[in-house]
């Protein structure tokens, strides 16, 4: 752990591979001094303090980051943001990046996301909402084939079920209605997905460079979706033409709106977008937070100084910034425990996992998430997604390969990764 005394102390929420990411960030950050996380996980440990406070402890939260007399807080899952950790944060006088409860509901319901960009006549698919009363078999031939459907519950990206099967969609609509009281039906969209991740407060926004996820758990894009198996930035699919009409069409209505809440929203807006074949930009679901694994392919691209940036989000602040951002290309590599995304079989030792590589201009590491490290200095694993191999380089090409050829040397029992990503921009 580096430590220098003049720089903020940061507490970081989470302890995923988005939290490992932006513990490296900070860390590197010449405003940056400690940097804590709770409860975090073997990556953070590596570069910071952890403590083992549930995210959700809102008031625990709020001790924590007093006791270490944080200067700032970032919170990287939508679970504490939507029970309103950054409303508390705030109402004790410590800064917080990320929106308060109000703004997180725009991923905390689906529907009020849908109503709200309805509402601003922001491109996205219809919707209809189903419960007990309503008759499904009409419902479902109201959208042509694959059906989307969704539950209006925080599910880790496993609320959502794509389908072209009849029966799939009548039971999972049923089955959602029983436990929620009802579920949203939307219009399927084609084309290419892609990540906009936006930092956002009253005084401006900052769009930081495009990525796309890999969703499903298998090569070519199939097998169930999971929290992400994979990501590459900048994605070319977000040519500057369609970045535009995202921005003009999208993010400045969006901005307008939440800049003009009561309590401004002062963090990450989370843009999924479906690039359809005429580059029209359309929103498959706001996060209001950093994705995962998108943030590990996008934080190594912001060459400011990432602590001063999230610091000024915090403080409304952002438009007094001006983004400088790397040509590179990154990449990441997702390693999920055997059985993800519906079960996962942890408690398992992981070996050959290289802490960093360098050669020439290409620098490979790897990002942890669901794993722990032991006193011993041995790696277990503890989650479904248990590492990220990552890779900055000149061109995605070389990122790859430093990517894969890291993860060809790390050993987890019947552990599984996807070795097609970045495919769409080969
Ligand atoms: P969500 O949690 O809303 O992002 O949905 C998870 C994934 O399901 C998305 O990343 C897409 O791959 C897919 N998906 C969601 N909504 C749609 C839609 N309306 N049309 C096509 N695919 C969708
Ligand atoms: N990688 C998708 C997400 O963070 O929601």
């Amino acid at each position: 752990m580096r430590a220098n005394m003049a720089g903020m102390t940061v507490l970081i929420v989470g302890g995923g591979g988005r939290e490992h990411a932006l513990a490296i960030g900070l860390v590197e950050s010449e405003s940056v001094g400690d940097v804590h996380a709770c409860p975090g996980n073997a990556g953070t440990a590596l570069v910071g303090i952890n403590h083992d406070v549930s995210v959700t402890d809102v008031v625990a939260v709020g001790e924590l980051a007093s006791e270490i007399s944080a200067d700032l807080v970032v919170i990287g899952p939508e679970a504490p943001l939507v029970a309103g950790l950054s409303d508390h944060l705030r109402d004790i006088g410590i800064p917080s990046f990320g929106p308060h409860s109000q703004g997180a509901a725009l991923e905390g319901s689906k529907l009020h996301a849908k109503r709200v960009m309805q509402n601003l006549g922001i491109p996205t698919g219809g919707v209809l909402v189903l419960d007990a009363e309503s008759d499904i078999k009409k419902a479902l031939a109201t959208f042509e084939s694959p059906w989307v459907i969704k539950r209006d519950v925080l599910a880790a990206g496993k609320g959502v079920v794509v389908t072209s099967d009849d029966v799939e969609a009548s039971e999972f609509i049923s089955n959602s209605i029983k436990t929620d009281g009802f579920v949203l039906l939307e219009e399927f969209l084609s084309g290419e997905e892609a990540s906009m991740l936006v930092l956002m407060d009253e005084s401006g926004y900052l769009c930081l460079p495009a990525s796309q996820d890999h969703k499903r758990v298998g090569e070519g894009d199939t097998g169930p979706n999971t929290g992400g198996m994979g990501a590459y930035a900048p994605a070319p699919v977000v040519t500057p033409a369609v970045r535009q009409r995202a921005i003009d069409e999208i993010v400045e209505p969006m901005h307008h709106y939440l800049r003009n809440q009561q309590i401004p929203y002062r963090g990450v807006l989370y843009v999924g977008l479906m690039i359809d074949e005429n580059g029209a930009p359309n929103v498959v679901e706001y996060n209001v937070r950093f994705g995962d694994p998108e943030t590990q392919v996008t934080i190594p691209l912001i060459e400011n100084d990432l602590g001063e940036l999230l610091l000024a989000t915090a403080e409304g602040n952002l438009s007094g910034i001006s983004p400088k951002f790397s040509n590179k290309s990154a990449v990441t590599v997702v390693l999920a425990s055997e059985g993800y995304p519906t079960s996962s079989e942890t408690g398992r030792e992981i070996k050959g996992a290289k802490s960093r590589i360098e050669e020439g201009d290409i620098v490979g590491f790897v990002h942890y998430a669901g794993a722990e490290l032991l006193d011993d200095g041995s790696l277990l694993s503890t989650g479904g997604r248990v590492l990220a191999a990552t890779a900055i380089a000149p061109n995605l090409h070389l990122a790859l390969e430093c990517s894969y050829a890291l993860m060809n040397e790390i050993e987890l029992e019947g552990s599984h990764y996807r070795s097609d990503i970045g495919h769409r921009a080969l």
